[in-house]
């Protein structure tokens, strides 16, 4: 069986060539600059755009399954020629947005359900992966860390249940190398409620250090991301901050029924990129 990444130096999709390597698939794996992976010999390697569907000409050959980020503008072009190279299985990284009311109005909530809805009108099989936020969110405030251990924010207690990308790997290994998760639509977050104060004492308590959150106007906080994040998803990120003040956001347990193992916590996804906070 083959399997092709795209998105192979992303930080889930860097963690599925790992996963399925371990299992001895033969993986492929595309970037748009290539020359940047570094990936063991045995993975092939290609160029390929997801919204240029004739780069993936070569690559898509004798594919049986895919992963798939949904980033693409123009999704249906992209999965006619998936499906025309005779690849079945489809695992796509969703988000669990699109479980939101409203999500057919939100901007990050529509993107997402327009890709699923291409993915399900292509006919090819399917497993949307929708995982809630990522806990590496938090290496946005490594810069303020490093420099003076503080992290301005609008809305320190917005609660989150931040899931760990090796996770949603993790789930996506076991979609691709298998039937199990066909058709099902996983809804991965991590173990734990946790306000975005108490992420940054938890990564503070990792590193020895004692760092503070400065409060922000909602202005200075889109101010400070427009340097770095564009526009709209600046607006994204703050309304889902201010949303979640004193939320219960789901645990869905999720991975832990699939994997039979514990979902990561906030502080292990620390531990794990401890050098991005000293
Ligand atoms: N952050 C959150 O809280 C959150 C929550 C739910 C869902 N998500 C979704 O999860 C994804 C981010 O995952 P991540 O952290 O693993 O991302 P990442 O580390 O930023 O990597 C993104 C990957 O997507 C590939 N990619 C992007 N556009 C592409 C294109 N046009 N053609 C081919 N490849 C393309 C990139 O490949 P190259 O650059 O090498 O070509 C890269 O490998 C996003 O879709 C995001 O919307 C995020």
């Amino acid at each position: 069986m083959t399997v092709l990444v795209v998105g192979a130096s992303g930080s889930v999709g860097g963690g599925v060539v790992a996963g399925l390597l371990e299992r001895g698939v033969d993986v492929r794996a595309t970037s748009r600059t290539p020359e940047k992976l570094s990936l063991p010999e045995q993975v092939g390697v290609f160029a390929a755009d997801m919204n240029d569907p004739a780069s993936f000409a070569e690559v898509l050959e004798s594919v049986d399954r895919i992963f798939l980020y949904a980033d693409l503008a123009q999704p249906q072009a992209l999965l006619a020629a998936v499906a025309a190279a005779g690849v079945r299985h489809v695992v796509l990284l969703s988000s669990s947005s699109v479980t939101f009311p409203g999500a057919a109005e939100d901007f990050n909530g529509s993107r997402f359900l327009a890709v699923e809805r291409a993915v399900e009108e292509s006919g090819l099989a399917y497993t949307f992966l929708r995982p809630g936020g990522f806990a590496s969110n938090a290496a946005r405030w490594s810069w303020g860390i490093k420099a003076d251990g503080a992290v301005p924010l609008p809305y320190p207690e917005a609660v989150q249940a931040p899931v760990h990308e090796q996770d949603i790997a993790d789930v996506a290994v076991v979609a691709l190398t298998g039937d199990s998760l066909i058709g099902k639509r996983p809804v991965l977050t991590g173990p734990e409620r946790l306000s975005l104060r108490e992420q940054v004492a938890t990564i503070g308590e990792v590193i020895g250090r004692r760092l503070s959150v400065i409060e922000q106007t909602e202005q200075e906080s889109s101010a400070m991301l427009s340097r770095y994040v564009p526009e709209v998803w600046v607006r994204q990120i703050i309304k889902g901050w201010r949303e979640a003040v004193g939320a219960t956001p789901i645990i869905s347990g999720e991975y832990t029924q699939i994997t039979a193992r514990p979902s990561r916590t906030f502080r292990t996804w620390v531990d794990d990129n401890i050098d991005l906070f000293r």
